[in-house]
C-alpha cells in the first residue's frame, strides 16, 4: 500500500491576494496523486483569497494564544477558523530568530490552536552551532519539552511536527538521510515518552524537486514543509507528482 504523505507549502511573506488567486487556479489544474496531500500556508492577508478554492486545504503561518485583546499585529484562532483555515504553523525558525519567539511562546500558540481544533505544524530544529557541538538532540528535546500536556493529549486536532534544521532553511543545504533519520528517531522517542506515539513528522529545509524523493523515502518522514519550491504552482505540483 502506498504511504500517505503531506506536503505543506509555506509561502512566508510572498503572494498577495491577487497572486494567491492565480496560484490556486493554476494549481487546481494539476492532477495530483491521491496519497499526497498538499496544504498551503499563505500570508494572513491572502487567506481570504483561498476561500473560493474549495479543493484546497490551507492554513496560517502563526496564531496568537489569546482569544482576543490588545495584541497589535497578532491574529487569533477564531479568525483563522472563520477564514476557513484547517491548520497553523507554529514555532517556525524565522519567527523564533527574527521576531523573538521562544520555546514557550511557540508552545502557547500551538496549544491555543489545537484547543480550538486547528491542526498544528510545530517546527523544531537545531542551529549549525548546536549540530557542530553535538547538541542536536538536546535542542530538539528542549523545543518539544515546551509543548503542554493539553497539546500532546488533544484529540480535537492533529499535532504534526516539522523537523527543520535551521541551517537548512533557505540555504540549499540539507542534512543527509542518516541525519534526518536520527533527528526523527529522537523526536519520536521524546514524544513516545510523553505518551504520544502516532505523530506525523515532516522534514523541512531546502526541499526541491531533486531531493524530495530521497527524503520522503525515509520511513519516518511523513512528508515535507516546503518554502521556495511551493511558490510556483507547477513546482509545488511537481513535488507531489514525483512522489506518485
Ligand atoms: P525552504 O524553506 O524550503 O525555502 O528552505 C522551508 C521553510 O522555511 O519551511
Amino acid at each position: 500500500m502506498t504511504r500517505s504523505l503531506l506536503l505543506v507549502g509555506n509561502w512566508k511573506m510572498n503572494h498577495g491576494p491577487r497572486a494567491a488567486r492565480t496560484f490556486c487556479a493554476d494549481f487546481e489544474r494539476h492532477k495530483l496523486p491521491t496519497h499526497v496531500r498538499c496544504w498551503i500556508a499563505p500570508p494572513f492577508s491572502s487567506l481570504a483569497a483561498l476561500q473560493d478554492h474549495t479543493s484546497l486545504i490551507y492554513g496560517a503561518q502563526n496564531v496568537h494564544w489569546a482569544a482576543e485583546g490588545a495584541f497589535t499585529g497578532e491574529v487569533n484562532a477564531d479568525s483563522l477558523i472563520e477564514l476557513g483555515c484547517s491548520f497553523v504553523i507554529c514555532g517556525h525558525s524565522e519567527r523564533r530568530n527574527l521576531f523573538g519567539e521562544n520555546d514557550e511562546s511557540a508552545a502557547k500558540r500551538a496549544e491555543a490552536a489545537i484547543t480550538k481544533g486547528l491542526n498544528v505544524v510545530f517546527c523544531v530544529g537545531e542551529t549549525s552551532a548546536e549540530r557542530n557541538s553535538g547538541h542536536t538532540q538536546a535542542a530538539l528535546q528542549r523545543q518539544l519539552a515546551a509543548l503542554s500536556a493539553n497539546t500532546l493529549g488533544s484529540n480535537k486536532a492533529k499535532l504534526i511536527i516539522a523537523y527543520e534544521p535551521i541551517w537548512a532553511v533557505g540555504t540549499d543545504r540539507t542534512p543527509n538521510i542518516r541525519e534526518i533519520e536520527a533527528a526523527h528517531a529522537s523526536i519520536q522517542k521524546f514524544l513516545a515518552g510523553r505518551g504520544k506515539s502516532e505523530v506525523d513528522i515532516l522534514y523541512g529545509g531546502s526541499v526541491n524537486t531533486s531531493n524530495i524523493a530521497e527524503i520522503c523515502a525515509v520511513t519516518s518522514v511523513a512528508g515535507a514543509l516546503v518554502g521556495r519550491a511551493s511558490l510556483e504552482p507547477d513546482s509545488f505540483a511537481e513535488l507531489a507528482k514525483i512522489l506518485a
